[in-house]
């Protein structure tokens, strides 16, 4: 009996060893947050039995056997120590109009790759042996077709599967094809609502057609010359953005302006919502103690509290002391969001921030200092779950008054649970459905029919513009010949009757 169960165990493992592929996964967007995103995936194929090789900017100690961390090393510091650099200045960031901050995220996508190209990490992986193979490559590929296309080209473009800490889902126009919406959605670098006048819709015309000029005349040739400094032979590199089978952005219709997909994105929003660890002692006795509930305050990963300046952080605290019976925990820990005493969230209104809270039901006071936190905390104004304030120029009495009203309004706490319930309200963990949809390109590797024809016909035909142009030119010509007649004749007739005249006289 022993034996046969030994014998049935071994044959289990054996299964999943032959069943687990070997997954090339790089994530070398230099974002914390981003690598928190990443970190439960690659965690999470692994206890699927699959061979994980995280090419990453970030690593982590003693990671399971079948992970294997692959260092980018020095690409944070190349990018964050250059005092010259915007990128490293959140605040400066956030003063910039949508084609400033358009801009600044290609070229911090450039610095990606110039210096991921650099490190050691990916020299080691250059030189796996030539018959190495990758059954599947994964890519966070916020930071565009580069690393990846280099992989792509060295193992033999095995299938790709791209994902995405972020929810701007026209980010994924260059590989499925998505569509800006300009009428409808604002572009994710533009603080608007849905509610666009006539010259917003217009801007964000702008900056939806600026981004994507910006993407293929100057961040994919960048790109391009950068990798064939190393890969001379290389085909060019966003050509390499035609491999994807399916994009996993992170993106729920429920907690964002909602926006048409393309058949092969599959929304996993919240993927990185595991279950919360313990806290450490010390906090788990604070929260518990505090009666009339907590508030969290937290700037997240990227902006660090000590460049708010002093008078900021006199004004929070200012703040903060006139509710003496209130705990108040200046913190980046999203697992104290889990905790029944929390009752309201001060944060920067950065994507993660704000799905955990919307996860966990605690409503928000949204400070957005740049990108894509303007439109979190828009859209959660809209649903009633938050307030918005600026971070520019914090005022206590203002503080003050907004807390208040969070506290003592249960609307938004009733507004937050029930979006807290829906967004719960899955058939699947969206972390599941990720891994699920990951092995259906394992288990179907050469099935293109998600994908969509938008990819190869490119931006001009798949918007029609090119249709536009043509009816555009069209009428001008007609009008033109319509009223060059018209004055002909009417000049004809006009000086005519003057012959006939100076003929009578
Ligand atoms: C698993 O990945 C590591 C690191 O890339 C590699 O050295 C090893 O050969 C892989 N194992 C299998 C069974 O492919
Ligand atoms: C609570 O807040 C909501 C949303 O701002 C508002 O409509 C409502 O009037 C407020 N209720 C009270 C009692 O102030």
């Amino acid at each position: 009996m022993k034996q046969s169960i030994l014998i049935l165990l071994f044959g289990l493992s054996i299964a999943a060893v032959i069943d687990g592929a070997n997954i090339l996964y790089i994530a070398g967007v230099a974002s914390k947050s981003h690598f928190i995103w990443n970190r439960p995936l690659i965690y999470g194929l692994a206890a699927r039995g699959h061979n994980v090789t995280a090419l990453s900017l970030q690593v982590e100690n003693n990671p399971p056997e079948n992970v294997h961390f692959i260092q980018m090393e020095g690409v944070y510091e190349a990018i964050f120590n250059d005092p010259k650099s915007a990128q490293s200045d959140f605040f400066s960031m956030g003063k910039m109009s949508p084609f400033g901050m358009l801009f600044e995220f290609e070229e911090f996508c450039v610095n990606c790759c110039r210096f991921s190209l650099k490190s050691k990490g990916f020299a080691e992986l250059m030189n796996y042996p030539a018959d190495f193979r990758f059954d599947l490559v994964i890519n966070d590929y916020l930071v565009g077709p580069c690393i990846s296309a280099a992989a792509l080209h060295k193992f033999s473009r095995p299938p790709l599967v791209l994902v995405t800490a972020y929810n701007g889902i026209t980010t994924s126009t260059p590989f499925a094809g998505s569509f800006a919406y300009s009428g409808l959605v604002p572009n994710h670098e533009f603080d608007a609502t849905e509610d666009m006048c006539f010259y917003d819709r217009v801007m964000n015309f702008f900056y939806n057609t600026w981004e994507h000029l910006l993407k293929e005349w100057y961040t994919f040739p960048k790109m391009d010359e950068l990798v064939r400094e190393k890969i001379p032979q290389i085909p060019y590199v966003a050509d390499f953005n035609k491999l994807a089978r399916v994009v996993l952005p992170n993106v729920n219709a429920a907690i964002q302006f909602s926006e048409p997909l393309m058949p092969n994105v599959i929304p996993v929003g919240g993927l990185q919502v595991v279950d919360s660890k313990p806290l450490p002692k010390d906090l788990q006795t604070v929260m518990n103690s505090a009666k009339n509930g907590v508030i969290l305050f937290s700037l997240g990963s990227n902006v660090r509290s000590d460049t708010l300046g002093t008078e900021r952080i006199m004004a929070i605290l200012d703040a903060m002391k006139s509710f003496p019976d209130i705990q108040f925990l200046w913190k980046f820990e999203n697992d104290l969001l889990a905790h029944p005493n929390m009752k309201l969230f001060i944060t920067h209104s950065g994507l993660l921030s704000t799905q955990e809270a919307i996860w966990h039901g605690i409503p928000l006071i949204g400070f957005p200092v740049f990108a894509d936190q303007y439109r979190n905390i828009n859209y959660c104004t809209k649903v009633g779950v938050a307030m918005r304030l600026s971070i520019v120029k914090i005022d206590a009495e203002e503080l003050k008054a907004t807390i208040h009203e969070m506290m003592t309004n249960a609307s938004y706490t009733q507004n937050m649970q029930r979006l807290s319930k829906v967004f719960r309200d899955q058939p699947e963990k969206p972390l599941d459905r990720a891994v699920w949809w990951i092995e259906w390109v394992l288990r179907n590797p050469d099935v293109t029919y998600l994908q969509s024809h938008a990819v190869e016909i490119g931006w001009l035909k798949k918007n029609a513009y090119d249709v536009l142009i043509f009816l555009f030119v069209a009428v001008a010509i007609t009008s033109h010949v319509i009223v060059g007649v018209t004055y002909r004749i009417a000049c004809k007739k006009h000086n005519g009757g003057k012959k006939l005249k100076n003929k009578q006289a």
